[in-house]
């Protein structure tokens, strides 16, 4: 299996997802600042891993922190982390589930909050791979068989702790005998379906195939495609849909030539406190990721650019969410308040 984060006693070690598909480098984040520079750099993307990097940064922060003004270092170590990128909810959610440990046991000796602090993160990154499989299980059943399946950039063992949300369904498709392949969007401007997801499906032996983000339409058209898989940085209640830039006009090609669009994301994805899509922030990143392709410029000096890392897909043209709990299906309002409460 490909390890995306794992604790150790160095620090936190993440595979640099920069640097795929050409080098195959683990960096060792040794400190709380180098765990969010990563995050911010995107050496680890993907909302679930952003989430467990999150809690692991939390841990390794307050583990160096000194004992005498622990509550003001935590809070600072929380505050830098959640300053890294502001749409994949996970981010946050991993925070909260961290500042929520602290909170009930702040009395305990300083060395036995730490230890369960790191406990807790290190149970993050296990509990994401179980959630995952368990998508995986319930998404499966939706792929058609014979088909190929179409994903938008990387939700797969890399942007999770291991095996992933939409590229875990097509792996328990998989294991469950189907004959399926993958198209997946190259996913301008930072390329994560080239670059990430060509790379880990190959490493798993599953068929895929590049094509790049203006193929879309053209594929789904073609009668080849079964469905569209893809994953989500944060869903609001109404289940509107943000993830990666490019997701939007999929979903609605989808719509137009009648396949299914499905979403695969864990509970922590779901932001039930927003009503809709318009409350959901969205990243915007630098120009250089459109005006340049690995270092080259492509674009004459001085261009304007816009480069939104992420859009909203309205819940009209997702046919489900599958999570880890059950699949979700419109009115999403309901469907998904069930499910987030569901034992
Ligand atoms: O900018 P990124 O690479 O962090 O964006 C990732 C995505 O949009 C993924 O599709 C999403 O986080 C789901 S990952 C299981």
């Amino acid at each position: 299996m490909i390890e995306t984060i794992q604790w150790t006693d160095d620090g936190v070690v993440m595979i640099d997802q920069t640097r795929l598909p050409n080098e195959e480098l683990y960096v060792t984040c040794r400190n709380y600042v180098e765990v969010a520079d990563a995050i911010r750099t995107m050496i680890i993307r993907g909302a679930p891993a952003i989430g467990v990097a999150a809690a692991m940064g939390v841990a390794i922060g307050a583990r160096d922190a000194a004992e005498e003004n622990l509550d003001a270092q935590f809070e600072a170590i929380c505050a830098e982390l959640a300053s890294t990128r502001p749409t994949a909810v996970n981010l946050f959610w991993g925070i909260e589930r961290m500042k929520r440990l602290f909170a009930e046991i702040r009395h305990l000796p300083v060395d036995e909050i730490r230890a369960r602090l790191i406990e807790e993160a290190k149970l993050v990154r296990v509990e994401d791979i179980a959630i995952n499989e368990a998508i995986g299980r319930h998404g499966a059943p939706l792929v058609p068989d014979g088909k190929t399946v179409l994903t938008h950039c990387n939700a797969g063992a890399l942007a999770t702790a291991g095996y992933g949300t939409a590229l875990g369904v097509v792996r328990a498709a998989v294991a469950a005998g189907k004959d399926i392949d993958v198209f997946a969007d190259e996913t301008r401007p930072f390329l994560q379906g080239a670059r990430l997801t060509v790379w880990e499906l190959q490493h798993d032996g599953i068929r895929a195939t590049l094509i790049t983000d203006n193929m879309a339409g053209h594929f789904l058209k073609s009668g080849r495609i079964g469905c569209v898989v893809v994953g989500a940085d944060r869903i609001a209640s109404n289940g509107d849909v943000a993830n990666k830039i490019g997701t939007y006009g999929v979903a609605v090609l989808a719509k137009e030539n009648g396949i299914p669009f499905y979403v695969a994301a864990p509970i922590s994805t779901l932001d039930l406190k927003i009503p809709d899509g318009d409350h959901i922030p969205i990243e915007q990143r630098g120009a250089a990721e459109v005006t340049h392709v690995f270092g080259t410029r492509i674009a004459p000096e001085g261009t304007e650019v816009q480069n939104p890392a992420f859009d909203v897909t309205p819940n009209r043209y997702v046919t489900a969410i599958i999570t880890e709990k059950g699949v979700a299906r419109a009115p999403y309002g309901e469907s998904l308040s069930e499910l987030a409460a569901k034992v």
